[in-house]
């Protein structure tokens, strides 16, 4: 039995897909005032609780072989519908995941991060990251840790201020430090195969095929548009300072900006051959802006 902590979250619900499309008996810890009917209808079982309720976990993890957590409150911060901060879901709920899961016997723990280095401002997305990620490394199950560059629905969206039908982007930075985005489904394939192979390795870097910078993402962009993006651009030292002062007061935008910085100081330092090896032919990001662009053509 597989729990899926996430499951009805964009990258989480593929994960639970293919899953569930590979025949695996799958259990996903839902909210209590969630829709699980998706899950449902493609014969997941479902067992209600939260992060945030350690007594909900414990039985969650009853008779489970292997968890996959790629929970997260950031999105549900931004939209105003949780009010539990990222430190109580993110970190100290995400730990009781993990004791629950160390006393229901649970082999196996995947859990989604992302590469965090010398340059971040430790923003509470990534203090809740490098906790779980350091819970884990003394933790008696088998952890896996996938750490992901960032994934393009997310990145290269209007939430992340790329908007393409709009014909505008934002910079954080200078734009001209090469990463590789990639894409949900890959990552979603990655977890699913991790969870399952016999002897996966305990941290996997990971990116997309096509390294690239931020200006040349919007280079590409403007092409596949036929008409170059207005850039709005946010220096490094403003975003820095912006990070830190909203590092208490609004958790989710702190993040979100830390990230943007460190991921425009950083270079990408991992390929793609973690989802080659396991027969995952990734999407670049051309690909997905070729896609983007057709799809607001034929609107
Ligand atoms: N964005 C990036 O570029 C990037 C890069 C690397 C890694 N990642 C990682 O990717 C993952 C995001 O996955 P996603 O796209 O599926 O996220 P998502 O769409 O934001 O979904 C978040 C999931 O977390 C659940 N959740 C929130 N609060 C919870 C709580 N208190 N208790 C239990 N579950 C709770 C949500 O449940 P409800 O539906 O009930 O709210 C939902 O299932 C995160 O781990 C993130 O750090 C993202």
């Amino acid at each position: 039995m597989i729990l899926l902590v996430g499951a009805t979250g964009d990258l989480g619900g593929r994960v639970a897909r293919l899953l569930r499309e590979s025949g695996q008996d799958v259990r996903c810890l839902v909210r209590p005032a969630t829709d699980d009917s998706p899950l449902r209808a493609i014969g997941a079982g479902i067992v209600r609780g939260d992060l945030t309720e350690p007594a909900t976990l414990r039985p969650a993890c009853k008779g489970v072989e292997t968890v996959i957590a790629t929970a997260t409150v950031i999105t549900r911060r931004f939209a105003g519908t949780s009010s539990a901060t990222i430190r109580d879901v993110d970190e100290v709920g995400m730990g009781h995941l993990v004791d629950a899961a160390e006393a229901a016997g649970v082999q196996r723990f995947v859990y989604l991060s992302f590469p965090i280095g010398s340059a971040s401002l430790r923003t509470p997305l990534e203090q809740a990251k490098l906790a779980i990620e350091e819970r884990l490394a003394n933790s008696p199950m088998r952890a896996v840790v996938v750490l992901s560059d960032g994934l393009q629905e997310v990145q290269l969206s209007r939430a992340a201020r790329f908007d393409l039908a709009a014909g505008k982007a934002a910079v954080i930075g200078k734009g001209d430090t090469p990463r590789r985005l990639v894409s949900t489904g890959d990552i979603a394939a990655l977890l699913a195969a991790v969870a399952l192979e016999p002897d996966p390795p305990a941290r996997i870097e990971v990116g997309g095929p096509e390294p690239l910078t931020k200006k040349e993402i919007i280079g590409i962009a403007g092409e596949l548009a036929h008409r170059p993006l207005k850039v709005q651009r946010m220096p490094r030292l403003v975003a820095r300072l912006a990070t830190l002062v909203l590092k208490r007061r609004n958790d989710a935008m702190a993040s979100a900006l830390g990230v943007g910085l460190s991921s425009d100081i950083e270079e990408a330092t991992w390929d793609d051959k973690a989802l080659r090896q396991r027969g995952i032919n990734p999407k670049s990001v051309t690909e997905f802006l070729k896609e983007q662009a057709q799809g607001l053509a034929s609107h």
